[in-house]
């Protein structure tokens, strides 16, 4: 059962490198299943200036992250869920961390792949994806012991397709509609202008409504 994933908590050292290496920006999103203490969420929005949903099955952990959370004044920023991971929605994210098992990974993967969006990064401390190839794998040393993390990112394209009509839109858009030509991502439109997928994301929803973009095509 994945209920049977005992409380290990992940060292600092190991919590930090795992935002790290998944590039948490202000504003994004990460999701912590299985969070703990939530010690991975605390460190997303104090740290990474990022917003955080927690997600605990054992009530004990859930009441000790919550008063947390609070005691910290992070519950504007932080969601705790008291809940099992399966069955919380979580096509939010631009971030999923996760400490496991590789059993419990390979359970969640179909839950992954159908949930998640493109170009999200998924990192997990020490324990694989089955059947998914990481895009880095390191090591990070702690006292007495290294950890492995692994990093992937969920595949696939969305692409705004502009709508053929000319509609004049606010000014703050314009470089994003410069960019539209129905080929380009909105990961390469985040590449291109620094701004986070996230934001482009926002953008094009925007832009949707002006009747700039007639759809965004998913490519998974
Ligand atoms: C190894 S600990 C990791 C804690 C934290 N993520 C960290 O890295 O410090 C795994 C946590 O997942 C929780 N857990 C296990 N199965 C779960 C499920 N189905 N839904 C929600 N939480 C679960 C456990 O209670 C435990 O607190």
């Amino acid at each position: 059962m994945p209920y049977d994933v005992p409380y290990v908590p992940s060292p600092e050292v190991v919590v930090r490198r795992m935002l790290q290496v998944s590039g948490v920006r202000p504003g994004e999103v990460v999701y912590d299943l299985g969070c703990g203490d939530g010690r991975i969420v605390v460190m997303a929005a104090k740290e990474f200036g990022a917003r955080a949903v927690c997600v605990e099955i054992r009530n004990d952990l859930y009441e000790q992250t919550l008063r947390r959370i609070k005691e910290l004044n992070l519950d504007n920023v932080v969601k705790v869920i008291h809940g099992n991971f399966f069955e919380v929605p979580i096509e939010d994210a631009d971030v999923v961390t996760m400490y496991l098992l590789t059993s419990v990974n390979q359970m969640l993967r179909p839950k992954l792949e159908r949930e998640l969006r493109p170009g999200t990064r998924v990192v997990s401390h020490d324990f694989e994806v089955p059947g998914w190839k990481p895009i880095l794998a390191e090591d990070v040393y702690e006292e007495w012991r290294s950890h492995k993390i692994y990093l992937f990112k969920i595949p696939g394209a969305e692409i705004p397709i502009p709508a053929q009509t000319q509609v004049s839109v606010p000014s703050e858009y314009s470089d994003i509609v410069k960019l539209l030509d129905g080929r380009r991502s909105i990961e390469e439109i985040a590449q291109k202008t620094g701004l986070t997928m996230r934001r482009v994301r926002e953008i094009v929803n925007e832009l949707e409504k002006l009747g700039v973009v007639k759809e965004v095509k998913v490519i998974k």
